[in-house]
């Protein structure tokens, strides 16, 4: 089938659903959804979404909280745009139908405090924000006549003048974004999505390693497709581990304790019951996540554990049992009573920072084509994510694309000399196994040579394997019907081939990136 529409936004978290709501106004929306709508990092999102909304607080705090995690190296006026664009966007939020919890007298939003936030200032639904965002969002957009919602379509490529049959490399000058090619996963057919603009919105990448916060759509797609079209892509080095997953090895994705708790009083502990941050950062279970998952992580190997603790049973039990009601619940299940027992933790891949390079508009390298949320680098996180200003970068940009957007479609055509998606010649695929077992040992390679602490050996043992299973994954796919699971797995190669490339590139330990080769080198940043 062919389809055309005004604007095409391939994601249906924070960012997808923002965009759309926007520019839904000004012309047919059509939102492309790999599973069910809801399913994204966006509705796991915990602690909450950070904002300077009273007096106490002020701009210029956040602004340094933020440019202090990144280490020195974001991008100072894109943070400044977004911190100051934050109380608007909040309100936005608020007028779609989401719900922040607020103090009991009611007048004013109740603020949690996370990890290098000089202040309190984290707008939250209880311990599961993001579910309420997601929540709201989506009811706003399934009021909407204008957009339509399609669940269980992936998004394979963008399409470029390379399905026009022009070369295209990375030096071409002026490629354009046609729309995307998209499986149907419940008739296994390839559309062809035509759009005068699109917006990639496919989220996160934690997949690339064993154990991750983020849901099993978080497969980098947005990014391999943008590196197969010859876009420009930035700072995938820096993946952040957050410190606190809780330990529960065979559940997939780990579930998340929030840095809120930490913010609320919890403390990290060893794993015979002794503090230990004093050793690593005068911030101690407070220091910016970096900071965190590089000190848990050598703590367990010091010990030879495999996990920590995080201890809550100094926090008021109401304060607990009501402010964190969803892990309450979940530790319970698993026989922690967290007013009584310390919880065991361990660091898990849980954010990209880098992603689809794109300017103040959300619009990336590729014309036409824009990025918002996870998938995309701003420039606002630096090295490293100050905590819940995520999900405020996703509705900053979402805000910004859109106003470009609008004015875009109104001098675009469609392109109407794309072809169909030619699955000739192909033939079944054939055992799974090739592609689980392959992504497993995807996964752990990722996780034992490109993780929380890095080396030169490491990184090239990574890339001499990635190589190996490229090779394979490639000819299976030349000669296999695509599946959503082989395009996974390509994506995934994708994203960890340009992490290892990226983190070999940079000859510097800065944020989140940390090689026991540049210690003591003279580019080593001073220690916080
Ligand atoms: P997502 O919400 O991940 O949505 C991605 C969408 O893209 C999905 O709809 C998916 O189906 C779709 N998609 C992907 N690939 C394709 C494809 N090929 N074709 C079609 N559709 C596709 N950040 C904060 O600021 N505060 C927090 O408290 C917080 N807590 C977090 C807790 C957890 C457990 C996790 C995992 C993350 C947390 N984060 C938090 C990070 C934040 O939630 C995410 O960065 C953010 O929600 C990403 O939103 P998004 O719209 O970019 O992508
Ligand atoms: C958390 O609640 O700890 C996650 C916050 C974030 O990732 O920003």
């Amino acid at each position: 089938m062919r389809y055309e529409v005004d604007f095409l936004v391939v994601g249906s978290g924070i960012a997808g659903l923002s965009f759309a709501l926007k520019v839904a106004p000004y012309g047919k929306v059509c939102v492309l959804s790999k599973g069910e709508a809801a399913e994204g990092s966006t509705r796991y999102a915990q602690g909450g979404i950070a904002a300077v909304m009273y007096d106490s607080d002020s701009f210029d705090k956040h602004i340094q909280d933020t440019l202090i995690a990144g280490d020195g190296i974001c991008d100072r006026e894109v943070v400044e745009m977004t911190i100051r664009e934050a109380p608007a966007r909040i309100k936005e939020l608020v007028q779609y139908g989401v719900n922040f919890d607020k103090s009991v007298a009611g007048d004013r939003f109740d603020l949690h405090r996370e990890g290098g936030h000089s202040e309190f200032r984290i707008l939250h639904h209880k311990d599961n924000t993001g579910a309420e965002i997601e929540r709201g969002l989506l009811e706003a957009v399934h009021n909407h006549p204008n957009i339509e919602l399609k669940e269980n379509q992936f998004a394979i490529d963008i399409i470029t003048q390379h399905h026009l049959g022009q070369r295209v490399t990375k030096h071409t000058p002026d490629i354009e974004c046609y729309g995307v090619y998209a499986l149907d996963c419940r008739t296994n057919v390839i559309d062809t999505y035509l759009a005068k603009v699109t917006l990639l919105a496919t989220g996160g990448m934690g997949n690339v390693y064993t154990t991750t916060t983020t849901p099993i759509v978080s497969t980098g797609d947005g990014v391999a497709m943008v590196h197969r079209a010859r876009g420009v892509l930035s700072d995938l080095e820096f993946m952040q581990f957050h410190p606190t997953s809780l330990y529960n090895p065979a559940e997939k994705p780990a579930f998340l304790i929030t840095e809120a708790m930490r913010g609320a009083g919890a403390i990290l502990k060893d794993f015979k019951g002794n503090e230990f941050m004093h050793k690593y950062d005068k911030r101690l279970s407070l220091a910016p996540r970096d900071i965190v998952a590089r000190a848990i992580d050598n703590e367990m190997k010091i010990a030879g554990v495999d996990h920590l603790y995080l201890d809550a049973r100094g926090i008021d039990k109401n304060e607990l049992i009501n402010g964190f009601p969803t892990i309450y619940a979940k530790c319970l299940e698993l026989g922690i009573n967290i007013t009584k027992d310390m919880i065991p933790i361990r660091p898990a891949a849980h954010y990209q920072c880098g992603g689809i390079k794109v300017d103040r508009n959300g619009e990336s390298s590729i014309h036409h084509l824009y990025a918002a949320g996870e998938c995309s680098c701003t420039g606002l996180h630096g090295g490293n994510r100050l905590a819940s200003n995520s999900l405020l970068e996703a509705v900053v940009y979402a805000h910004n694309a859109a106003q470009s957007a609008i004015e875009r479609v109104k001098t675009r055509t469609i392109c109407n000399q794309v072809p169909d998606w030619n699955a000739d010649g192909m033939v079944l695929n054939e055992e799974m196994v090739l592609i689980t077992q392959t992504k497993r040992e995807l996964q752990e390679l990722m996780w034992n040579y490109v993780g929380i602490v890095r080396s030169d050996l490491r990184l090239q043992r990574a890339f001499d394997r990635l190589n190996l299973i490229f090779r394979e994954t490639e000819d299976l796919y030349n000669r296999s019907v695509l599946t959503e699971e082989l395009s996974e797995l390509r994506n995934l190669i994708a994203c960890s081939y340009l992490i290892i490339k990226m983190a070999r590139n940079r000859r510097q330990n800065v944020g989140l990136h940390y090689s026991i080769d540049l210690v003591g080198e003279n580019n080593e940043r001073p220690t916080k």
